[in-house]
């Protein structure tokens, strides 16, 4: 195995600053950009840039095969939702090496989704979890443990067990939230098994901090920034990464559809699945998979209920 230290322009000194800053990682490394590191680890750009290079090519990632390709995708692991519904909407449960958002009013189960994925991820492969530990970054104080309990005893799982493996983040505004998120590689780093990161929401300090179209390209970039530490976690470590957004009902939206209007591109962008949730009736929610790259767009229906989410 390559070590820090076996790369060029890295002596024991920069070594240190960099497994200070969260780089320690050969992988994590690699997969940094210049200025990321040259700001966290306080090396010139210069040299971030050429100690980069050499990780990809120590973890032989700067050019790969179509056969590389295919071999990274056989990997990738589906979390079950609770509904078989849902779950085939979305190809089988959220993905892992992508990032899932899901959007919608206020109650309509972005959270409660949330809560049941904590669980689901802890299953066993055979029973659609993945046997891993998850991550909730929490910035609305949303996380309930009573929920998760509920949820964790609809399954027959050993409560305990099932909150040591729950790792949650109260995120107090949006550069709280940037680092959070970044620091899950050092849970990782230090032998946790994450499979799945929590952002509930991703949005709501974004929104609240960056108000009025001057301060819109700023806000823009922060959550760039932190789409992207997020869709490194995931492609890195072959975790999923679940995102919820708020979005108001739009009265002036032409055809009912809001779908246009939420998050700005770069949301749109990053997201490799978008699911829309809508209320239905009686504990009933209406799912929407809306611009898919490769799957086709559907709806389908499913019920928050004591258990967690159901058919
Ligand atoms: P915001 O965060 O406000 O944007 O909404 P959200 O989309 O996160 O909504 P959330 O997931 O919190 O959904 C709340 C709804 O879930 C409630 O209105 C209930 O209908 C349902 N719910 C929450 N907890 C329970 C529960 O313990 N049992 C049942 N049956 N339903 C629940
Ligand atoms: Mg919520």
């Amino acid at each position: 195995m390559v070590e820090l230290e076996d790369l060029p322009n890295v002596g024991s000194k920069t070594a240190q600053k960099l497994r200070e800053a969260g780089f320690g990682d050969m992988m994590r490394l690699a997969t940094a950009t210049a200025k990321e590191l040259s700001v966290k680890a306080d090396i010139g750009e210069g040299v971030a840039e050429k100690i980069i290079e050499a990780a990809r090519k120590a973890e032989r990632i700067d050019f790969e095969t179509a056969l590389d390709v295919m071999e990274r995708r056989k990997d990738v692991g589906r979390i079950t939702t609770g509904s078989k519904a849902l779950d085939e909407l979305i190809g089988g449960g959220i993905e892992t090496q992508a990032i899932t958002e899901v959007f919608g009013e206020y109650g309509s189960g972005k959270s409660q989704l949330a809560h049941e994925l904590v669980v689901t991820v802890q299953l066993p492969e055979d029973k659609g979890g993945l046997n891993g530990e998850a991550v909730f970054i929490d910035t609305e104080n949303t996380f309930r443990p009573e929920r998760v309990e509920q949820i964790a005893n609809a399954f027959e799982l050993n409560i305990e067990e099932v909150m040591e493996r729950i790792y949650i983040a109260r995120a107090f505004n949006s550069s709280h939230q940037i680092l959070m998120a970044e620091k899950v590689n050092e849970l990782i780093q230090e032998g946790k098994d994450i499979r799945l990161v929590i952002v509930d929401s991703l949005t709501s300090h974004f929104r609240a901090e960056y108000v009025g179209r001057e301060s819109l390209a700023t806000r823009q970039q922060k959550l760039n920034q932190h789409l992207h530490t997020l869709q490194n976690i995931a492609n890195t470590y072959n975790a999923a990464i679940f995102v919820t957004n708020q979005v108001q009902a739009r009265p002036d939206a032409f055809f009912g559809s809001p779908t246009k209007a939420i998050g700005g591109h770069v949301l749109g962008h990053a997201a490799t699945y978008r699911i829309w949730l809508k209320k239905g009736l009686a504990g009933k929610r209406i799912a929407r998979l809306v611009d898919s790259p490769h799957l086709p767009e559907g709806e389908c229906v499913f019920k928050i209920t004591n258990d967690g989410i159901v058919d």
